[in-house]
């Protein structure tokens, strides 16, 4: 075999979300661009703000000595302050920037923080339903990924949590706003989290992590705010990626920021900058790095995603469908109106419509809708769902 076992056996497993992609490129090539509804890909399709591209160019002019070379594996230093800067502002907790180090986005910072915490079968906590690649990142570094279910609303189940602890877990992992669900966690259950983990701390003499995914930090909604994750637990770590709030997910660009009391800070942080070089990152992109960090503050219009999100629940509704009100980033977890997700994902397919199955994020009986498509296309498809609906009815 050309390739290691475990990798043929993925490929041949490849993701729901890449077979979609894959149905949506033969459906198009068949029926044309215009008539196919391809809610599958959580690709932002808005162009960045202004200010990004206007600083790409003004950083190229500047043309600065050093500025495209190799640096500290962390990141340059100016950045990790800036970032340090906005990221105490945001969570209400001091940080400087040797607590800051830039990745290759979300996901290679999530692969950086796995490396380096995780011992060979340590267990990592993950609320389902949950973003499918986490089962590959944990995977990568040798620890097991450990399911805890959500309540049915998909705020997150303490008990559940609680219950999946024990003498291996390394790590709990969150991701609010939610992907698949939308969902963002409340205020109320970060600081219970934080008690918990506290609380296994001392219980078992173990050091654990609580690791809190952000990419779609600043999509929110209808005046919902993110609660601070640092704030409510001295052991956390966040991520996040620019991926979504600039619109530039090819670019590779986010950052980890870890709590300055956390136990043993200056060594977890030593092992993450290590961790970043020997993965063959090396380095987060030094031009993205500089950009990111004059961009304080800066995102793409949120309301644009809101009034999708609007047009699309308005729709779904008149159609037939039951779902829980997505509150922040830019996708639908929408109920199956049979039990079978993955049949009723082909079916939409029939109408042109694709979606990605629930149980490609651990949630059967449910089916994803990414909203990063025009309102065009959201009012086009609208009609399609509801004869998809009717036809299994009839
Ligand atoms: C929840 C979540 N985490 C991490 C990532 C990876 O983000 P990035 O592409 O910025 O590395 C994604 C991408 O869609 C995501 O949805």
């Amino acid at each position: 075999m050309p390739v290691a076992a475990k990798i043929s056996d993925s490929v041949g497993k490849s993701s729901w979300i890449r077979k979609m992609f894959e149905e949506g490129l033969r459906l198009k090539a068949q029926f044309g661009e215009e008539n196919v509804f391809d809610f599958s890909l959580g690709n932002p399709d808005l162009s960045p703000p202004v200010e990004f591209t206007d600083t790409l160019k003004a950083l190229i002019e500047k043309n600065e000595r050093g500025a495209h070379g190799y640096m500290p594996n962390a990141g340059f230093d100016g950045v990790r302050e800036a970032i340090a800067a906005r990221v105490s502002k945001e969570q209400g907790v001091d940080l400087q920037g040797k607590h800051v180090i830039t990745s290759c986005g979300a996901a290679g910072a999530l692969n950086v923080i796995f490396k380096t915490i995780l011992n060979p079968g340590d267990e990592v906590i993950v609320p389902r339903p949950y973003f499918v690649e986490y089962g590959t990142y944990i995977d990568n570094h040798r620890g097991l990924i450990v399911l805890a279910d959500t309540n049915p609303d998909f705020s997150l189940n303490i008990g559940n949590i609680r219950a999946a602890l024990n003498e291996r877990t390394r790590a709990v992992l969150i991701n609010s706003p939610n992907n698949p669900t939308g969902r963002v966690y409340s205020e109320d259950d970060i600081k219970a989290l934080g008690a918990l983990v506290k609380e296994h701390m001392e219980s078992t003499g173990r050091i654990i992590y609580l690791v809190s995914d952000e990419p779609y930090r600043e999509i929110v909604y209808d005046g919902i705010r993110v609660s601070s994750i640092l704030k409510h637990c001295t052991q956390a770590i966040v991520v996040t990626s620019y991926s979504k709030t600039l619109s530039v997910a090819g670019e590779r660009i986010g950052y980890i920021a870890v709590h300055p009391e956390c136990v043993e800070a200056d060594v977890l942080l030593s092992g993450l900058i290590l961790s970043t070089r020997i993965l063959g990152f090396v380095n987060a992109p030094a031009l993205m790095q500089r950009a990111v960090a004059r961009l304080t503050g800066v995102s793409v219009n949120v309301n644009i995603y809101k009034k999708r999100r609007d047009l699309l629940m308005e729709g779904l509704k008149f159609a037939g469908y039951d779902f829980v009100k997505p509150e922040g980033a830019f996708y639908i977890f929408c109920k199956s109106p049979i039990p079978d997700d993955v049949a009723f994902v082909a079916h939409l397919q029939k109408f042109n419509v694709l979606t990605v199955p629930g149980s490609g994020f651990g949630g059967a009986g449910y089916f994803r809708i990414a909203y990063c498509v025009s309102e065009n296309v959201i009012q086009r498809a609208v009609p399609k769902f509801k004869e998809a609906l009717e036809a299994l009815r009839s």
